[in-house]
């Protein structure tokens, strides 16, 4: 495995080998220290970011590599008009790995093909969140002890959540996970995700609007933020920003061992007084986001990268079928070829890039 693109490019047993690593790295941490000594990691954000991007620094830092980068791209030579390939052909000749956040969905992909060091999607647009997904799963795993056998909620922006797609995508690979996708109709879950995760390996899954009706049921709580910089009709956001508060109120009637996960930032989904409860882990999720970044780059710049396969996807180049998308990379980069998966279960392909439906040109 060269990149990390979707949490689909590591096998489960690869996922597992990650957190093992993570525990090895809280408990010998001095071990780690120079493990990256003269590499040089390059964080471009095109987008804004407080954990992700802080964290792959600050990760690459314990293990005693250097970084460099952007976090405004505004500073750098896009705003001159450079486009995204461009940028990555020229900082993967300054840096060793790449972890990239932009806007577009696809990014990443396409910026995985035109270099030849690692490249780590660190979130593109409403499509997919990987690491998040890693911090997820560290702190599920650490915390109750298992990653099957799980009654999951996830709560919030299923639509635009990209964290919650990477999630769904993981969780739904290991055994006996039953799925509640809690969210307003107006943004459940893409039924491409469902199809792809859920319906296709028989999953057991409900969708409801309903949160507190879900909660006795639940091991988890993985709440989400309404994502406000993905709305098109900024009246829907309004409409819909305080659609779920979670209050200790509420959790009386929650498992006592039930955990509550959040990506972060929080608006206002969750209340602060959850904060003092013990089951709140999302500032803990946080810590453990970190030191998996840690055991993901010691993966992908070490020895132990041994992995053949990429990606389990079969891409086919086709100028049949055009991207519906406007925000996937194959419509807003020149000279991205359009690459589609087949499906046998989608009346028409999707998009290698983004996902999402294509139609015939
Ligand atoms: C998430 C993201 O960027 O998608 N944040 C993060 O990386 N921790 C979630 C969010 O912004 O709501």
């Amino acid at each position: 495995m060269k990149d990390l693109i979707d949490i689909s490019d590591l096998r489960v047993d690869e996922i597992d080998e990650l957190i093992e690593t993570t525990k090895n790295i809280m408990e010998n941490k001095e071990q780690y220290s120079q493990a990256m000594k003269g590499k040089i990691l390059a964080t471009l954000f095109y987008e804004p970011s407080t954990r992700t991007r802080l964290s792959f620094s600050s990760a690459m830092m314990y293990l005693g590599g250097n970084v460099i980068g952007f976090s405004d791209a505004s500073t750098s030579s896009v705003s001159k008009g450079e486009s995204l390939r461009d940028t990555i052909r020229i900082v993967s000749s300054y840096s060793d790995i790449i972890a990239l956040r932009s806007p577009i969905e696809g990014a990443a992909l396409a910026a995985a093909d035109v270099c030849d060091i690692p490249v780590i999607n660190a979130g593109d647009g409403q499509h997919a969140h990987p690491t998040q997904t890693l911090a997820d799963l560290a702190t599920i795993k650490l915390e109750a002890g298992r990653l099957n056998g799980l009654t999951i909620g996830i709560c919030g922006d299923l639509k635009y959540g990209r964290t919650t797609h990477s999630l769904l995508a993981a969780l739904s690979r290991y055994n006996g996970n039953k799925f509640v996708l809690i969210s307003p109709k107006e943004l459940k879950m893409p039924a491409t995700a469902i199809n792809k995760h859920l319906n296709e390996n028989n999953i057991t899954y409900i969708e409801t609007d309903d949160l507190n009706e879900s909660l006795p049921e639940l091991d988890i709580l993985y709440m989400t933020r309404i994502q406000q910089e993905r709305f098109d009709d900024k009246a829907e956001y309004e409409k819909l920003k305080n659609s779920y508060i979670l209050t200790a109120d509420m959790l009386k009637n929650a498992k006592k061992d039930m955990l509550i996960l959040h990506p972060l930032p929080r608006v206002n989904e969750i209340s602060v007084e959850v904060d003092e409860d013990d089951r709140a882990m999302y500032f803990k999720q946080a810590r453990y986001g970190r030191l998996i970044r840690m055991a993901l780059i010691l993966k992908l710049l070490g020895k132990k990268n041994t992995s053949e396969t990429q990606s389990p996807i079969n891409f086919t180049p086709t100028d049949k079928y055009i991207c519906t998308n406007p925000k996937c990379v194959v419509n807003s980069e020149k000279g991205v070829l359009g690459y589609v998966i087949h499906d046998p279960k989608e009346l028409l392909p999707l998009c290698a890039y983004c996902e999402k439906p294509t139609m015939k040109k």
